[in-house]
């Protein structure tokens, strides 16, 4: 039997790369496939791959001021994350989000557009903070074989903007970042922004009126207990059926189709393009259409958002594993992938690391 340690940041795993080794994640060994499943029956066909944890804003439900990066270090090159997409897209992966941290201070990011962009894969997005974005960038990353782009706008209200991301970037920017990416074509734009009871929740209406003047997809989520500042409680949630709620009010909305693994209810206005989707995480999971794993910058596997299990790639990309065994890491990873995140349940655990570092 070969074991390797296999460390990652300030996680270590005993980690078998063989089959016939004891397996990693669960005791289990995922059945031979040329796919990837979990042991619930779900087949993982999304991969969201964090290309740095790095990000110029600090927003209050996401990360603190003082937040610790990775070592330079302990990242992947651009190489071994091309690698880790080639594999997945053997695994019959073919969506693929490009996260951060911020992604657009991934320095090698246009290059890394430039060679996924290439490979075939149905569905390429990347999501920003829209700060740093201009036309020229978008044009290059859509003729580069980008699909699309998502923004995070969390509020409407310039004098809210600095309070919430904790920077100094202007609306104006965001909002400007969210037009371009429109009419370059990197469609359908989705915007997310995260509501906090008594911080943003009196701004739904208005994001519902910005998804029509600006006919993008405008998606409300609920505050997940991701932050770093440890301050999510259940009682502060305030619920995608609160929000609908309120935007009935103004608005006649038109249930639209969702895929099954669609992380938003969405709906069309009567009145006008565009669309709204509310992102129900804790009132209404849809952990059970879940075709989601997570790479972390580190190269860390992690199945799911909310359960601290997860397993390093980085020294067996480094020590020179087969295609074979990366297969066999991926498959093994994603059957221990969690049914659910149990927000719901009394003994739930919020998971150690934020959205920052896992990846949004
Ligand atoms: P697309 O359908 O590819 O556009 O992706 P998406 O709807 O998942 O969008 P995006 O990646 O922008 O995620 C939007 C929000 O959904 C995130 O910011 C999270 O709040 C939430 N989310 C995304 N993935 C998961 C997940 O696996 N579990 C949970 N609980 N929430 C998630
Ligand atoms: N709850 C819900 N969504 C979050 N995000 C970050 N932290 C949280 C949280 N605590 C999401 C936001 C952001 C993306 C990068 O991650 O949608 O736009
Ligand atoms: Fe940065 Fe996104 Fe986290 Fe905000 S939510 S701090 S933009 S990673």
């Amino acid at each position: 039997m070969i074991f390797f340690n296999v460390s990652c940041g300030f996680l270590t795993h005993s980690l078998s790369i063989l089959k016939m080794n004891t397996p990693p994640p669960s005791q289990n060994v995922a059945p031979l496939s040329d796919k990837l499943f979990d042991s619930h029956g779900r087949q993982i066909r999304d991969l969201r791959l964090s290309v740095t944890d790095r990000c110029n804003f600090r927003c209050i439900y996401c990360t603190e001021p003082d937040v610790k990066y990775l070592p330079k270090s302990d990242l992947l090159t651009l190489d071994e994350y091309v690698r880790v997409v080639k594999i997945a897209l053997s695994l019959g992966i073919d969506k693929l989000r490009i996260t951060g941290g911020e992604p657009t201070l991934y320095p090698q990011l246009n290059q890394f557009i430039e060679k996924v962009g290439q490979m075939g894969l149905r569905d390429i997005a990347l999501t920003t903070n829209g700060s740093m974005l201009s036309r020229e960038l978008a044009q290059r990353w859509k003729d580069s074989g980008l699909h699309r782009v998502t923004v995070s706008l969390d509020t409407l209200k310039p004098s809210r903007k600095d309070a919430i991301t904790r920077s100094h970037t202007t609306l104006k920017d965001v909002i400007a970042a969210i037009d371009t990416v429109r009419d370059v074509g990197l469609t359908p734009v989705k915007v997310n922004a995260v509501i906090l009871r008594g911080v943003n929740d009196d701004e739904v209406s208005d994001f519902a009126r910005f998804a029509q003047e600006h006919e993008i997809d405008m998606r409300l989520i609920e505050f997940m207990a991701l932050d770093a500042r440890k301050n999510w409680k259940r009682d502060d949630v305030v619920t995608a059926a609160q929000m609908k709620r309120r935007i009935e009010q103004e608005f006649t909305l038109i249930r639209d189709d969702d895929t099954e693994s669609s992380t938003s209810m969405n709906y069309r206005f009567t009145s006008g393009g565009g669309r709204i989707g509310f992102i129900a995480s804790v009132s209404e999971s849809f952990c059970h259409g879940c075709d989601r794993i997570r790479m972390m910058a580190d190269g860390t596997v992690r199945p799911c958002l909310f359960s601290d299990d997860e397993w390093c790639i980085r020294s067996m990309l480094q020590m020179g594993a087969s295609d074979e065994n990366l297969r066999t890491f991926f498959q093994d990873a994603a059957w221990a992938k969690s049914a659910g995140h149990g927000m719901d349940k009394t003994d739930f655990v919020r998971p150690k690391k934020t959205m920052s570092t896992i990846g949004g």
